[in-house]
C-alpha cells in the first residue's frame, strides 16, 4: 500500500472497495473530531501491545524500537499541535497508525498484528475512563472536605429541619452539611467499585473471536496496570456496561449536587434568607437592578438532567445490539465524554462555592421558632413523666393549638397553661422547649446533637486525610 493510499481511509481497507465514500458519509461515519481525545490511551495501549508482540517474538526487537521511536514523535506532534488529524482516516486509531507507518515504514504496519480496532477502542476507552475516575475521586474528596469545613464552622448554628418543607425539628446546620458529605462519600465508593470493572483488558479479543497469534494478554494487562483480562472475546469487544455503570454513578453524584443546589436556591431566596453565596457564583438581571440570581446552582440542577439523559442514551444504545461489536458503539463516546466533563466541572465549582457560603444564624433560628419545632420535645418530656407517647402526642397538639391562638411559641406559654395539658409538667420543661435544648437532646449516634456532629466531623477528617 502506498502512503497516499494510507491517507485515504476508503482505500485503506482493501482492494475490495470499488468506489470512494461521499463526503457526507465520511463525515457521518467518522469519529476523529471527538475521539482524538483518546490519543494518550491509544498510544499507551499500542506500546503495551507492541512490547508484548516483541516479547513473544511476533515482531522483531528492531520493529519494536522503531514503533517506540515513532510513537514518541507522534506524542510530541500531538502535544505541540503539529499533528494533522484527517477526517479521511475516520478515527483516532487509524490516524495514529497511519502517521506511525509514515514515520517508521513496515514496522508501523506490523503494529496491528493480532489486534482489531474493536478490542483497541474498548481498551482505549477503559484506560481513558480509569484516569478520569481517579481525577473524579480527588474532586469528590475536595468537595467533601469543603463541606466538612463549613460543618465545623456551624456545628452550633440552628437550622429548622424540614419534612414536607414544613418546619419539623431544629437541626445543627453542620449536621445538615454532613448529610451531603455522606452522599458524596457514597459516590466515591461507587466510583471505586465501577473502576474495578473498568480496569479490565479487552485487548487480545481481536475482532471478536480471539486471535491465532500467541499473544500474552496477561502481560499486556500488567503493563497497563489493569486488574485482569476480559475472559470472553465476544463480550470483551462488545461490552459497554462499564460506561453505563460509570454514567449511572455520575448521574447519582449529579443528583446529589442537584438536591444541594435546590436547597441553596431556596435558602438564598428572600423568603428564607438563610444564606448568601459569594457574588462570583451569582449573576444580575439585565432589567431588574436589585437581583442577584443563583445561576451556578441553577445550572448545576439543569446539567443534572443532561447527565441523566446521557445515561438513558447509553442504555438505549445497547439494548438492541446483537453480539459482538457493532458500529453503534461509536456513539458511546460523546455522552461519556460529556458526562465526565460536566461532572468534573460541577464538582470543582461546588467545592469552591461551598467555601463562599455565608450563613445567617439569626434568620435560621427565627424560622425554627416560627414552626413549633420543639413540639416533639414536649411530647418526649411528657413520656418521661409517665404518659404513653400517643397520649402525649395528642396533649401537645392541644398545646400547639393554644400557642397558635395566642400567637406565641410553646416556650412562651406560662407554666399554668402548660399544666392544663398535663399536670405533671414542671418548670424544667422550658429547658426542653428551647431550640438548643432540643438539639442537645438528640445525642444519639447519627443524631444532630453538637457532640454527635463533632464526632462525625472527626470521623470524616480521619477518613478524608
Ligand atoms: N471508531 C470506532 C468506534 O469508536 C472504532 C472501532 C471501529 N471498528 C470497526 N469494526 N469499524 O467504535
Amino acid at each position: 500500500m502506498t502512503q497516499n493510499q494510507l491517507d485515504k481511509k476508503s482505500e485503506a481497507w482493501s482492494a475490495l472497495f470499488s468506489e470512494p465514500m461521499s463526503d457526507l458519509v465520511k463525515r457521518y461515519t467518522s469519529s476523529v473530531s471527538f475521539d482524538q481525545r483518546l490519543w494518550q490511551a491509544d498510544i499507551e495501549g499500542s506500546l503495551a501491545h507492541a512490547g508484548m508482540l516483541a516479547a513473544q517474538k511476533i515482531i522483531s526487537t528492531q520493529d519494536h524500537a522503531a514503533i517506540e521511536g515513532g510513537m514518541k514523535q507522534i506524542r510530541d506532534e500531538i502535544e505541540s499541535g503539529a499533528f494533522e488529524w484527517k477526517l479521511d482516516l475516520e478515527d483516532v486509531h487509524l490516524n495514529i497508525e497511519a502517521r506511525l507507518t509514515q514515520l517508521v515504514g513496515d514496522a508501523g504496519k506490523r503494529l496491528h498484528t493480532g489486534r482489531s480496532r474493536n478490542d483497541q477502542v474498548a481498551t482505549d476507552v477503559r484506560l481513558w475512563l480509569r484516569s478520569e475516575i481517579d481525577l473524579i475521586d480527588g474532586l469528590l474528596a475536595s468537595l467533601q472536605k469543603a463541606l466538612v469545613d463549613i460543618a465545623e464552622q456551624n456545628v452550633e448554628v440552628i437550622l429548622p429541619g424540614f419534612t414536607h418543607l414544613q418546619v419539623a425539628q431544629p437541626v445543627s446546620f453542620g449536621h445538615h452539611m454532613l448529610a451531603y458529605v455522606e452522599m458524596f462519600a457514597r459516590d466515591a465508593e461507587r466510583m471505586a467499585d465501577v473502576r474495578k470493572r473498568v480496569n479490565r483488558l479487552p485487548l487480545g479479543a481481536a475482532a471478536l473471536a480471539g486471535t491465532s497469534y500467541p499473544l500474552d494478554r496477561e502481560m499486556v494487562a500488567k503493563t497497563l496496570g489493569m486488574d485482569g483480562v476480559c475472559q470472553n472475546s465476544l463480550d470483551a469487544v462488545s461490552d459497554r456496561d462499564f460506561a453505563i455503570e460509570f454514567t449511572a454513578a455520575a448521574s447519582l453524584a449529579m443528583i446529589h449536587i442537584s438536591r444541594f443546589s435546590e436547597e441553596l436556591i431556596l435558602w438564598m431566596s428572600q423568603n428564607f434568607g438563610f444564606i448568601q453565596i459569594a457574588d462570583r457564583f451569582t449573576t444580575g438581571s439585565s432589567i431588574m437592578p436589585q437581583k442577584k440570581n443563583p445561576d451556578v446552582p441553577e445550572l448545576a440542577r439543569g446539567k443534572t438532567g443532561r447527565v441523566v439523559g446521557h445515561l438513558m442514551g447509553l442504555l438505549t444504545l445497547m439494548k438492541g445490539q446483537p453480539l459482538a461489536y457493532n458500529k453503534d458503539n461509536q456513539e458511546d463516546k460523546e455522552p461519556l465524554f460529556d458526562t465526565v466533563d460536566t461532572l468534573k466541572d460541577t464538582l470543582r465549582i461546588f467545592a469552591e462555592m461551598a467555601g463562599g457560603i455565608t450563613v445567617r444564624p439569626e434568620a435560621m433560628e427565627k424560622a425554627a421558632l416560627r414552626g413549633y419545632a420543639t413540639a416533639t420535645d414536649l411530647a418526649d418530656y411528657m413520656v418521661k413523666k409517665g404518659l404513653p407517647f400517643r397520649d402525649a402526642h395528642e396533649a401537645v397538639a392541644h398545646a400547639v393549638k393554644a400557642a397558635i391562638a395566642h400567637q406565641v411559641d410553646l416556650s412562651e406559654l406560662p407554666l399554668k397553661v402548660l399544666q392544663e395539658f398535663n399536670p405533671k409538667i414542671e418548670k424544667d420543661v422550658y429547658e426542653v422547649l428551647s431550640l438548643r435544648g432540643s438539639l442537645n437532646a438528640r445525642n444519639i449516634l447519627g443524631g444532630t446533637a453538637p457532640a454527635q456532629v463533632r464526632a462525625q466531623i472527626a470521623r470524616h477528617r480521619a477518613r478524608l486525610g
